[in-house]
């Protein structure tokens, strides 16, 4: 316990569990307490000298807006992220910040979330990879990282109240493994509890999600913070685990000095939640002092136009680009973006740059021919004829258009959530206009979320998507265009057919209460493979300036015993320009005793080649790899795994099979055991066969001598059927062949051994026997 703790009155220490001010904690300089800085995050350090806000409406300090998480999703690529954390760390360091509120981590539900352009992917491997990385990177300049928003944070409707409806599963395997693999791998500083409820409990108040199993399970030790304003029952969020009330407030304070008071709060919950946060805190200034740092902001902005072009996805190209600089005598520039670039999101994230490029002035400083712009819309969405026809105008008179389009701030923020996919209708229409008159069109898009291009899309020479790319974003595109950066990105999110195609779509967003996570795991493109659904960009998608090819794919699998393999593959780079790739690992279970979806990322890596080059890329597949959230833990099964690589989830190129022959561990029954379950179970059927025979009438008949009438009562547990017919305690009789059949079980060597849920660590494994084909149709 720290040594302060032992001096604090009760009043101090109550007063130490919510901020002093938007965004520092107290200090007690008699007992040796600083204060701490913490401020927003994700993307760039939000450091408000003045009035503080949690909305983007005051001003902070400049510091460079890298890429946000929409851009860095599509990286795919964990070292650079790291990279883009060290200097958020150092920028950190140069304003007095000690925590960056990022990253966040939440899975991408729908792409109608206001918030998706914060958030890395609809896949928990690749957000957990980066938020791991991210959370690295920053940590490495003393600077606390915090884990957001924890959890079941998945869209903006009614974020401050609705609750979660989501089962254990979904959340085990969907919603908290990238939260698991970034606390276990990185040890965040602290973790954010999001606002909304899960099954009706508030993040802030939940002692399972807070405690059992961020720290109990994970082995966290670091500090909760709430978002700002995220706690409304002092008491019950301290006792559930929650150490940091932010921001500062009057109330927070007196009512847990009330609770203890009262009895209702164990002074100890308090003393521990203290040493926590003087601990983070303390641990980061050592750190501080060890490592020096400083800024170069022309570095950052450098890192930050790297990253850019890192996270571009090229979704369309008949070869148009990139751009010959030599034979493109004129181009025409078309739309508002280009020299008013949407590089960032709304909401607390909202930065002021240190620079800002403009694709316009980029384009104009490195194309040899002539450049003509012509703004074709207005941003506030009004109609303007005389735009249109200004940029039709320009478009027949160059030999290529370069058009920009995307989403305006007012479309897409936090705090709100989208209703459709769509352009504003002002830019669709001057699309068409503009292919109409030349149907040489380069589009790039600024969004922070997937936009739907409806049947355009395939009009289209090319189609660049640069998300909300960050200060840099101007000159990043205009690298790209011209090929002195490759497009790196690949999609970390599906982009749909149509809205009504997404998985989340009847059930979004719920009643101002709740919101049902029906559709459970299937989430992106988990969804649409499954149901085996067409959709307009898969999942891993983005073309290269170069070709790749995948080759001598060779799985090693030392003891099938084990659920430990280790896939390798050739990449060769078979084009002419030096390129990166990203290799992807899915893996399905082609037989399981529940249902799954039909193939899950677990592996990916990005390479770079030049041209012949090629590399052995290994990609490791752990037990998680393999597993399924079971009724009580992780749960491996023996039987025949497909493991397909290719290029995205639907760009297969081959697909090996192992066989995992470990033995089957074998649970103990449970007092609602249906009938079925005991015939399925290995030591418990043949309890339950010697049995029937004394047990007598109704029952024993039945079972013994019917099979049709035995199906038709497989769904009953087995207390009631022996019930049935009166003469026997069917609870007792069922209690004591529970305790027989559990008891033979145990005595052999099936039963399971104490859950291990450790992130690399091998699962254990349940078997029920009862076991469900997943034989669908991959949707290539
Ligand atoms: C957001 C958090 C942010 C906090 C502080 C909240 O509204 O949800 O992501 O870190 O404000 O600005």
């Amino acid at each position: 316990m720290h040594s302060a703790i032992a001096r604090l009155t009760l009043d101090q220490k109550a007063a130490l569990l919510s901020g002093a001010s938007f965004w520092s904690t107290l200090s007690i300089p008699e007992a040796g307490i600083d204060a701490a800085v913490l401020t927003d995050g994700p993307h760039g350090v939000r450091y408000q000298k003045e009035t503080g806000d949690h909305l983007g409406i005051n001003d902070s300090e400049p510091a460079t807006a890298f890429p946000t998480a929409a851009a860095t999703g599509s990286t795919w690529d964990p070292a650079l992220l790291e990279r883009m954390g060290e200097a958020l760390g150092r920028e950190s360091r140069a304003l007095g910040v000690d925590v960056l509120l990022g990253p966040g981590v939440n899975i991408k539900r729908s792409p109608l979330c206001g918030r998706n352009f914060e958030y890395f992917s609809e896949d928990p491997t690749l957000a957990g990879a980066l938020g791991a990385a991210w959370v690295r990177g920053v940590q490495s300049q003393g600077v606390g990282a915090s884990l957001k928003h924890f959890a079941a944070n998945n869209q903006e409707t009614e974020r401050m109240r609705v609750s979660a409806e989501v089962d254990e599963r979904t959340l085990r395997e969907i919603y908290l493994p990238a939260f698991e693999q970034t606390v276990k791998e990185s040890q965040p500083a602290t973790v954010m509890c999001s606002y909304n409820r899960i099954n009706g409990t508030y993040a802030s108040e939940h002692p399972w999600l807070l405690t059992q199993v961020l720290r109990e399970e994970w082995g966290y030790q670091g500090y909760v913070v709430s978002d700002w304003g995220a706690v409304n029952n002092s008491a019950r969020a301290v006792a559930a685990g929650l150490d940091l009330a932010m921001p500062a407030g009057t109330q927070h304070a007196p009512k847990i000095v009330a609770a203890v008071a009262a009895g209702d709060l164990d002074e100890a919950v308090l003393d521990r939640a203290i040493d926590r946060i003087l601990t983070v805190h303390e641990g980061l200034r050592a750190r501080q002092a060890e490592v020096a740092s400083s800024v170069d902001a022309a570095a950052h902005h450098a890192l930050a136009r790297e990253v850019a072009a890192a996270g571009t996805v090229l979704l369309v190209n008949d070869g148009i680009l990139p751009l010959d600089p030599a034979s493109t005598a004129s181009i025409g520039v078309i739309g508002e973006f280009a020299r008013t670039p949407r590089y960032q999101g709304a909401g607390s994230s909202h930065i002021v740059p240190t620079q800002l490029d403009n694709a316009l002035d980029a384009l104009v400083a490195t194309s040899a021919g002539q450049v003509t712009f012509a703004p074709g819309f207005r941003l506030d969405g009004d109609e303007d004829t005389l735009l249109v026809q200004e940029a039709v105008a320009v478009a027949s008179q160059s030999d290529v258009v370069v058009l920009f389009l995307g989403l305006p701030d007012a479309e897409e923020s936090e705090g709100f959530d989208r209703t459709h996919l769509n352009l504003p209708s002002v830019q669709l229409e001057l699309l068409d206009a503009v292919l109409a008159a030349n149907p040489r069109v380069v589009t790039v898009l600024s969004n922070g979320s997937v936009v739907d291009l409806g049947a355009l899309a395939g009009r289209m020479p090319a189609v660049l998507e640069t998300w909300l790319g960050g200060q840099a974003s101007g000159s990043a595109t205009v690298d790209v265009l011209f090929g002195a950066a490759e497009p790196g990105g690949r999609l970390a999110e599906t982009i749909p057919v149509s809205l009504a195609d997404t998985p989340a779509h009847i059930n979004w967003p719920g009643t101002p209460e709740s919101v049902l996570y029906g559709e459970r795991l299937y989430v992106g493109y988990r969804w649409y493979d499954t149901v085996g659904r067409d959709v307009r960009f898969p999942f891993g998608h983005g073309l290269s300036y170069t070709t790749f090819a995948l080759s001598d794919v060779a799985v090693d699998l030392p003891d099938s015993t084990q659920p430990q393999a280790t896939v390798a593959v050739t990449v060769t780079n078979t084009g002419a320009r030096t390129g990166s790739h990203v290799v992807q690992l899915y893996v399905r279970d082609l037989e399981s005793t529940l249902d799954r979806p039909a193939q899950e990322l677990k592996a990916f890596a990005k390479v770079t080649l030049e041209p012949g080059q090629s590399e052995r890329v290994l990609l490791s597949l752990d037990a998680r790899a393999f597993a399924f959230w079971g009724r009580t833990g992780w749960v491996v099964e023996p039987g025949t795994f497909e493991l397909a690589i290719g290029h995205s989830s639907r760009d297969i190129v081959a697909v090996e099979t192992i066989e995992l022959t470990m033995e089957p561990v074998i649970e103990p029954l449970g007092e609602d055991a249906t009938y079925a379950d005991w015939v399925a179970h290995p030591v418990g059927a043949q309890v339950l066969a010697d049995a029937l025979q004394s047990i007598g009438g109704f029952v024993s008949q039945t079972m013994a001598n019917d099979p049709d009438l035995a199906k038709l009562l497989e769904s009953v547990p087995l207390r009631t059927l022996l019930g049935f017919g009166g003469d026997v305690d069917g609870e007792v009789a069922a209690a004591e062949l529970t305790s027989r059949a559990n008891a033979a079980l145990a005595a052999s060597a099936a039963a399971p051994a104490n859950s291990e849920t450790g992130w690399e660590s091998a699962a254990e494994v349940e078997v029920t026997g009862k076991r469900v084909s997943n034989q669908r149709t991959r949707a290539n």
